[in-house]
């Protein structure tokens, strides 16, 4: 479904991706793992077509989506939950979960997604009316994905879901993964907490400095990486 080649990408003067090459197939959920600044967020970026590769291939569907805009590429049915969950605060829910929804006019499907966002999250439908920004970080994480949601996306990209939340939230923001991952949505998963990651996705990559160092089912990976060096950031790789 997804197909990343090769891919570089850059910030100016500093060299971000250094040719990585990922794949997705439908209704898999595959995490980017590594350490702060391994360059998880800039291949989401790259795929949402927010930062554009100076090399490499991307193909969604089997058809190049280089050069588009964020705008297409989130109308081919790629949706993003930025890091740091970024609702409108002083919306409602119920204006947040509309924004979502952009791409899709009918009414009849705004009803249904809406009561589908629902069921999945409780919380939500007590609060429609409530400025987003009054709510707790959990219940803004859950906006920001019921958000994304509401465009009935191919391919849900999140990135660093769990961050900053507390321990109770986090079990919650993952069971909600596991829930979205069973009803079929393709999810690329990017996050820090690996040992969590592990026991819930299919396959995973593992990101250092740019490069792709391992892969694998979780199984594999927990065989031949090593794991803690995600967390510590082994600062005795060679960071070039
Ligand atoms: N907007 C930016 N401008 C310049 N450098 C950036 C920018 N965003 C990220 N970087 C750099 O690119 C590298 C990868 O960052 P990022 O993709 O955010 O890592 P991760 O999400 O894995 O923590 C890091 O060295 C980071 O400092
Ligand atoms: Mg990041």
């Amino acid at each position: 479904m997804l197909v990343l080649k090769d891919v570089h990408a850059r910030y100016g003067a500093i060299t971000a991706l250094r040719g990585i090459s990922i794949e997705v197939q439908e209704g898999e959920l595959v995490a980017l793992l590594g350490v702060n600044g391994a360059g998880k967020s800039t291949t989401l970026a790259t795929i949402a077509g927010v930062l554009r590769p100076w090399q490499g291939e991307i193909q969604f569907q089997g058809k190049s989506i280089l050069g588009k805009t964020p705008e297409q590429i989130a109308r081919l049915g790629i949706a993003l939950v930025p890091e740091g969950r970024e609702i409108f605060p002083s919306l409602t829910v119920e204006e947040n979960l509309r924004l979502g929804a952009f791409i899709r006019k009918d009414r009849t499907e705004y009803r249904r997604n809406l009561d589908e966002v629902f069921g999945l999250f409780p919380v939500l439908k007590e609060r429609l009316q409530q400025p987003g920004g009054t709510l707790s970080g959990g219940e803004q994480q859950q906006l920001a994905i019921a958000r994304a949601l509401m465009s009935t996306p191919r391919l849900l990209m999140l990135d660093e879901p769990s961050l900053g939340l507390a321990p109770a939230l986090v079990d919650q923001i993952f069971d909600l993964i596991v829930r979205l991952h069973q009803r079929g949505v393709t999810i690329l998963l990017v996050e820090q907490n690996a040992d969590r990651s592990l026991e819930i996705v299919d396959r995973a990559y593992v990101l250092n400095t740019g490069l792709i160092e391992s892969q694998g089912t979780p199984d594999q990976l927990r065989t031949h990486t090593d794991i803690e060096g995600i967390y510590m950031g082994d600062k005795h790789r060679a960071n070039t």
